[in-house]
């Protein structure tokens, strides 16, 4: 069921033909084209009264670690959680220091900070937005440990040079894929790169659950082990209810989120196209000089990037105005993140140095609506209500002081 461009009609096959707004995401939009094919199982699971792990759990683990192309996924239950446990699993804590870019949503650093290990904030590229080699080595003291590589908005860095940078300074690679479901590099899969890669199922994520949900894959089976017994309580393997081998948490995946994933899985490929898809309408769209000459930039896209456009990223003047004048127009939009993490209260005591990259973007991005069962004429009218947003803010040139 598609529009004319392959956008995946409504559940009850209806097209939205008049357009008064466009919203950020269409959650219910995901979970009504699921249902059908998940109502049987999701109903007996709840019916069984068996809720916390089993069979449904551990398929859905298999073909994760499968998708991502690890050995192992330990569904935990949130990816917060997942960054949280890799950094003990990894023996990660108090006097080592961790990387990871300024620009990403908090968890990432609070994670490493709730480890007992010190954050240690890299910038980013001044055209993806993302971490690079030379920001990475800029950061690395003889104290690092490891670096969680942020896989933001959907883009994975180059991960061939920041590997190859981790490895000659003998740290530690972690994922943080949470938005990167699919995503790929030089035709390898986010999940695949590193020790351990975390995921979020967070509802909105390109693969999200009913709820909060999450998973570590990494290819060392001591790693899921370990990260699986401090999920768990920090319960002993085998049967032994209550031995415990560590202090740990309870952070285990539901059965019932683990059946809608398995049931979305199926559908993430086809997901994932569209939004590429409907990336390129927006890049032909934007690309127009009547968007440059008002100072609109799209966000970089690499080469050998396979971009799963969880956020769809510009970068406008007068960002805070724009977005006023989009919502007037019904187009919901989001900023991630407003304030780069170096300069959240809480984190402030661990930046040492200004990074001008990720501290200058923070003003200037601007999230557009996309998500998977959004139309073509969506994409149209948000990028009409953008010229306008654009037209209606632009710095009159006596308002500047020009002459
Ligand atoms: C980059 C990044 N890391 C970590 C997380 C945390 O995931 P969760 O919300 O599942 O705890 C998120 C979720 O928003 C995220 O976007």
């Amino acid at each position: 069921m598609a529009d004319r461009a392959g956008a995946p009609t409504s559940p009850d096959g209806a097209v939205t033909r008049e357009i008064a707004g466009v919203p950020f995401t269409d959650l219910a939009a995901m979970a009504g084209e699921v249902w059908p094919q998940i109502e049987q199982e999701y109903r007996a699971c709840l019916l069984a009264g068996a809720y916390i792990g089993g069979p449904a759990v551990t398929a859905f683990e298999r073909s994760w670690a499968d998708y991502c192309g690890a050995g192992h996924a330990v569904g935990l239950a949130s990816g917060t959680d997942a960054l949280e446990l890799c950094l003990i699993a990894m023996g990660l804590g108090p006097g080592d220091e961790v990387i990871v870019p300024a620009n990403t949503f908090i968890a990432t650093a609070a994670a490493v900070v709730r480890a007992g290990a010190t954050p240690r904030f890299a910038d980013v590229s001044e055209d993806t937005l993302l971490m690079t080699s030379r920001t990475l080595a800029e950061a690395i003291t003889p104290r690092t440990r490891a670096v969680i590589v942020v896989h933001l908005y959907g883009q994975l860095p180059d991960m061939t040079s920041l590997v190859a940078t981790a490895r000659r300074a003998g740290i530690a690679v972690i994922e943080d894929a949470a938005q990167a479901h699919g995503a790929e590099w030089d035709g390898r899969r986010a999940g695949s790169f590193g020790e351990a890669a975390c995921f979020s199922f967070y509802p909105a994520k390109n693969l999200g659950a009913f709820g909060d949900a999450g998973a570590v894959v990494t290819s060392r089976p001591e790693l899921a082990d370990r990260i699986r017994s401090l999920a768990n309580h920090g319960r002993s393997g085998g049967s032994a209810h209550y031995e415990h081998d560590y202090i740990g948490t309870n952070s285990r995946l539901d059965a019932l989120h683990a059946i809608a994933l398995s049931g979305k899985l199926a559908r993430l490929d086809t997901w994932t196209k569209r939004r590429i898809a409907l990336a390129s309408a927006y890049q032909e769209l934007l690309g127009r000089r009547e968007f440059s000459d008002r100072g609109l930039r799209l966000t970089a896209t690499a080469p050998l990037a396979r971009h799963v456009y969880h956020l769809f990223v510009v970068r406008v003047p007068d960002r805070d105005g724009v977005r006023a004048e989009l919502a007037l127009r019904g187009v919901e939009t989001g900023v991630h993140y407003p304030v780069p993490c170096h300069r959240q209260p809480p984190l402030r005591r661990f930046a040492e140095r200004p990074l001008p990259a990720a501290e200058q973007a923070a003003g200037e991005i601007l999230s557009l609506p996309m998500f998977p069962h959004m139309t073509d004429r969506q994409v149209d009218y948000v990028c009409d209500a953008l010229a306008g947003a654009l037209r209606a803010t632009a710095v009159r040139p006596e308002a500047a002081g020009v002459q």
